[in-house]
């Protein structure tokens, strides 16, 4: 195992011993590997007694815990409450048409400049104030750079979990980032503090009119402080939205690219076809645009279309089921006091059930998926859709709708969301920024298809992906051409 997790391929032993051992293997003194769809949804239904384990450690940014650490469930529902409608509200919504400004992602290396966006959009989304990446166009304090050659190590210590107590005690501790480090995470935690600062100085503790006049900025968080979270609590909940809400999004899209570009032709093709009926350049020039013919500056195509577009969702899907951008991670969940039985064996409480480390192997269940399920074929999705929707036709006509619930092919698509689904966790635990996350893939894999045709230039090695919870993606080089 420890080869593996140092060789970034530990996705590969999750299947095979699911394949091998079915649906609940026992890989440690007290570590189970769950792939039971059932039961995964009901440990993580909002009722179950189950609660993190403490390798959700490996999330906490600062000297307390934030929403994705926290363990208690009570201090958990709590924070979640206070956090989701910056999530869930309009402040994301209202930004969506920042999210593809266009001539950035003309950079060769692909998988940088995607990185950069995400982070940037991200500062925008979350305080109206993008990093600098995109203006700069380099890795700022090697931020990236140092977070790859180090998360590898912390989530490979984090699968054993005494030596990552360590980590956490002195003189180790002195090697976690902290805010105001000149480099890495921790120069993020800087920078957030300063952003933090600004707003709680210029809108909460002024007594001055003209500020108090000022609008206040409509976003994520404004939405945190209002909702009443304090000075430390908002320090852990935007440095988490950055470890949580970055990487996971550029995978998202680089991955999402690396798979249109290495299928076949026709699937780019039809993509692009899609896009332009439903989104045509000259229709929607913006005045300035019409005059230099710049697509650059088109008005970028709505989140509400690309939702509409049924080829566009099965691109997406397709790739977030063949490599999810969270491939592997334990996310162990702890059995409660009353101990559980799952797929008939009995668990003890405290027994920690791996939720999150075969999500790669379900997705690529043959059962579920079908025979080709190790293949990227956006095509099964339209297919799933149209059995299921042919079949809810046929039984409307002959009167047996509703009786039963849905049919075999309602009941195989629902399995395939439902597996799909859970690339974002489930229930209680599902990522708070699910809806955020989709909206940029979207967008931005739209904007990009619609403007662009790319050549790999290494057609031998497109890029390096790599496994450690995540996917890092590296040396993705590109050639872009305006269409
Ligand atoms: C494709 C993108 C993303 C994927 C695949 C993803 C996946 C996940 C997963 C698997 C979990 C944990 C589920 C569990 O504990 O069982 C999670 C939790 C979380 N995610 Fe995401 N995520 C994505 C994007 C984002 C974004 C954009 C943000 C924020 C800006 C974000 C913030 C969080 C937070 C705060 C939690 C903790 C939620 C809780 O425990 O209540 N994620 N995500």
């Amino acid at each position: 195992m420890t080869g593996q997790f140092i060789k970034g391929d530990v996705h590969e032993l999750w299947k095979d011993l699911a394949e091998k051992y079915g649906p609940l293997v026992r890989f440690g003194p007290d570590q189970v590997l769950c792939t039971d769809l059932e039961s995964i949804l009901r440990i993580t239904s909002v009722r179950s007694d189950y609660r993190k384990s403490d390798w959700y450690d490996l999330a906490r940014m600062g000297d307390d815990d934030n929403l994705l650490s926290m363990t208690d469930k009570d201090r958990r529902r709590e924070r979640r409450k206070k956090v989701a409608p910056a999530y869930n509200g309009k402040g994301a919504a209202d930004r969506a048409e920042y999210l593809a400004s266009g001539s950035i992602f003309q950079p060769l290396d692909i998988a940088q400049s995607v990185h950069f966006y995400a982070l940037d959009s991200l500062g925008e989304i979350a305080y109206s104030q993008p990093l600098g990446y995109i203006a700069n166009d380099k890795d700022m304090n090697d931020v990236l750079k140092i977070n790859e050659a180090t998360f590898p190590w912390m989530y490979y210590l984090n699968n054993h979990h005494f030596f990552f107590t360590l980590l956490r005690k002195w003189p180790f501790n002195m090697l976690l980032p902290r805010a105001g480090d000149k480099a890495g995470l921790g120069a993020i935690m800087g920078h957030t503090t300063s952003i933090i600062d600004r707003r709680l100085n210029s809108f909460h503790s002024s007594s001055s009119m003209s500020e108090k006049s000022e609008k206040k900025p409509d976003d994520m968080l404004q939405s945190f402080i209002s909702h009443g979270l304090t000075r430390p609590e908002l320090q852990e909940e935007v440095t988490v939205q950055l470890f949580a809400g970055s990487d996971t999004v550029a995978n998202g899209i680089r991955l999402c690219l690396l798979h249109l570009f290495s299928s076949a032709p026709n699937v780019y093709r039809r993509l692009q076809a899609e896009l332009d009926a439903a989104y045509s350049f000259p229709s929607h020039k913006t005045s300035s645009s019409s005059t230099t013919g710049s697509p650059g500056i088109e008005k970028p195509i709505p989140y509400s279309t690309c939702l509409s577009l049924p080829y566009l969702q099965a691109c997406l899907r397709e790739s977030l089921r063949i490599l999810p951008p969270v491939a592997t991670g334990g996310f162990y969940k702890d059995v409660g006091l009353a101990g559980d039985t799952i797929t008939g064996f009995a668990l003890p409480p405290g027994t920690k059930v791996a939720t999150g480390a075969a999500i790669y192997a379900m997705c690529r269940s043959r059962q579920i998926f079908g025979q080709d399920a190790d293949v990227f074929r956006p095509e099964r999705w339209l297919e799933a859709e149209e059995a299921a929707r042919l079949e809810l036709e046929t039984s409307e006509k002959d009167g047996a709708a509703a009786a039963g619930g849905p049919g075999e092919a309602g009941r195989r698509l629902r399995e395939m969301e439902i597996t799909l689904g859970l690339i974002f966790g489930h229930g209680q635990f599902e990522c708070v920024g699910r809806k955020l996350a989709m909206m940029q893939m979207n967008k931005v894999v739209a904007e990009l298809v619609r403007r662009y045709d790319f050549t790999v230039l290494n057609p031998r090695r497109p890029c390096k992906v790599e496994n450690a919870l995540m996917w890092f993606v590296k040396d993705f080089w590109v050639r872009v051409e305006r269409r």
